[in-house]
């Protein structure tokens, strides 16, 4: 061994010894720390452990009691990669909780107790790759522009939550969605839907499980698979007329009736009063022509061949 190599071996075992002694020290308790991994899986946790080494690039929180992830404590943690808490039992609003873990590329929050989603939520996160939501049975709200930063995001699970509804915005603009789980919710598959079901048929994305994805109301589409349902959407919603559509045509069809009506009855007084003119004004050039003519033949009988022309198209 030449004396350089020697020498980064010898750095390297001893980084490794206090990387080892850090972790040793600072492994929170319950917890199993690898290398750069902390793993507190199924210890009936009630917080967010204290202590978890700050080069951490994986932690598993998963099958605990959390209620509560502290957002100081978690944004240390900037290196982070990975973070699974599925299974546990958060319900606070998770706005302004994941704000410094822009490496962050796997988050895992299923089976928890989630309400909603807004931009705020997930909108530091531009790294996200995989973000599971599924199995949130109280989460009934992901606002229009809540994944507008994470344009990364390759798979998204909202399987078996309280949505009944997704706005087409939500899911349109992600560049690079693969995958997107929708499975076992009670979809309200109103109009609103018509162009989310259109965006399933010809995105490309991938849905997983989809003999579970179905239309729970209108009572009508029941039971409708999606995107299956979108030939029914397309003809209830843009074919059928709904009332006030009938109303607007018939306003429209007494709006045309009325206009027609007066313009009638204006074009009938044009006519009676361009006949009135006529007649007069005829009867004035008649006598003009005869004045007229007499003069010519007085003046000689050179009759011009304007009056000639006049007198031939008038008979
Ligand atoms: C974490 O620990 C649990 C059991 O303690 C184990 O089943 C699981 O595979 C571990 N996860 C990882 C990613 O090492
Ligand atoms: C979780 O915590 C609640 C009280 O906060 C307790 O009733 C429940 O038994 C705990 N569950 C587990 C699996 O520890
Ligand atoms: C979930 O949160 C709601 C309030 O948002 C609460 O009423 C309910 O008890 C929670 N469920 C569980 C299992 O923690
Ligand atoms: C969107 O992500 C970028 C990082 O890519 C970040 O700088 C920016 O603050 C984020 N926007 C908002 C509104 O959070
Ligand atoms: C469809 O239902 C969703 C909620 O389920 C609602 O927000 C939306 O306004 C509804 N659209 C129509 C056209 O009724
Ligand atoms: C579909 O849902 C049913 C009932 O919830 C479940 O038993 C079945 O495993 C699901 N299918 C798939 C492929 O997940």
């Amino acid at each position: 061994m030449s004396p350089p190599n020697g020498h980064k071996s010898l750095w390297l075992v001893l980084l490794f010894g206090m990387g080892v002694m850090a972790e040793s020290l600072n492994c929170p308790v319950k917890c199993t720390c690898q290398y750069l991994e902390v793993n507190c899986t199924g210890q009936q946790l009630q917080d967010f452990p204290t202590t978890i080494p700050l080069d951490t690039r994986q932690l598993i929180l998963a099958t605990n009691n959390i209620s509560y992830l502290p957002s100081v404590e978690l944004n240390f943690l900037s290196d982070l990669v990975y973070l699974d808490c599925r299974e546990n039992a958060i319900s606070e609003d998770l706005d302004f909780t994941f704000i410094s873990l822009n490496k962050l590329i796997y988050l895992d929050l299923s089976f928890n107790n989630l309400t909603r989603v807004t931009f705020t939520t997930f909108s530091q996160l531009s790294s996200l790759v995989v973000l599971k939501i599924s199995d949130n049975p109280n989460l009934v709200e992901i606002e229009k522009d809540s994944f507008a930063n994470n344009t990364w995001l390759r798979h998204l699970d909202v399987s078996r939550t309280g949505l009944t509804f997704l706005d087409i915005s939500i899911v349109k603009d992600l560049p690079n969605l693969k995958s997107l789980g929708l499975s076992e919710n009670l979809w309200n598959c109103n109009c609103s839907f018509l162009d989310f079901t259109l965006w399933m048929k010809e995105s490309g994305v991938r849905f997983p499980d989809p003999e579970n994805i179905s239309c729970y109301s209108p009572a009508a589409l029941h039971g409708w698979s999606m995107p299956g349902v979108e030939s029914k959407l397309h003809y209830t919603c843009l074919l059928h007329l709904h009332d006030t559509d009938y109303a607007f045509l018939g306003l429209i069809g007494f709006c045309i009736f009325s206009a027609g009506t007066v313009a009638a009855w204006l074009a009938g007084m044009c006519v009676v009063l361009y006949e009135f003119h006529t007649t007069r004004g005829g009867n004035d050039e008649d006598e003009d022509e005869d004045e007229e003519s007499s003069s010519m033949d007085r003046t000689g009988g050179m009759g011009s061949a304007r009056h000639m022309g006049r007198r031939i198209s008038a008979s």
